[in-house]
């Protein structure tokens, strides 16, 4: 009798709370590519990533590509907000461009930190 009137308390709580948010860039991910799976193209990422690898200013292009004119440049060390990939003229093997969404122009993927992967951006 205990047992169950306990139950009966309990069960309004479990009702009322609130399911666990996600927030978890992996969990990110793979929204995204469930996303992908139904053919929406994703361009909703948010994903923080650091330019690294450049010892110096790094383009910033209007394009995903080599080609591209230049729209800024990016200090080595600093932190830009990235939205998607597409794929251009390769740097060090790396053929990847991963577009700075507050921006409006890419850096390839060689000169952004191990967060910005293909999967945790999705495909422009
Ligand atoms: C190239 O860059 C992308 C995006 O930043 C990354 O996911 C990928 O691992 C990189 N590939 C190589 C070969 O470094």
């Amino acid at each position: 009798m205990l047992l169950s009137t306990a139950t009966y308390l309990l069960l309004p709580a479990a009702v009322l709370a609130a399911p666990a948010p996600v927030t978890d860039i992996s969990s990110r991910g793979l929204a995204i590519r469930e996303a992908e799976g139904v053919g929406l193209a994703n361009t909703n990422a948010r994903v923080d990533c650091f330019i690294v690898n450049s010892g110096g200013p790094v383009n910033c292009r209007k394009g995903p590509g080599l080609s591209y004119p230049v729209r800024t440049t990016f200090d080595e060390g600093t932190t830009h907000t990235f939205s998607c990939y597409d794929t251009g003229s390769c740097i060090e093997e790396n053929c990847s461009w991963d577009y700075a969404v507050n921006w409006g122009c890419y850096v390839n993927g060689f000169y952004t930190d191990d967060t910005c992967t293909t999967e945790n951006l999705g495909h422009c």
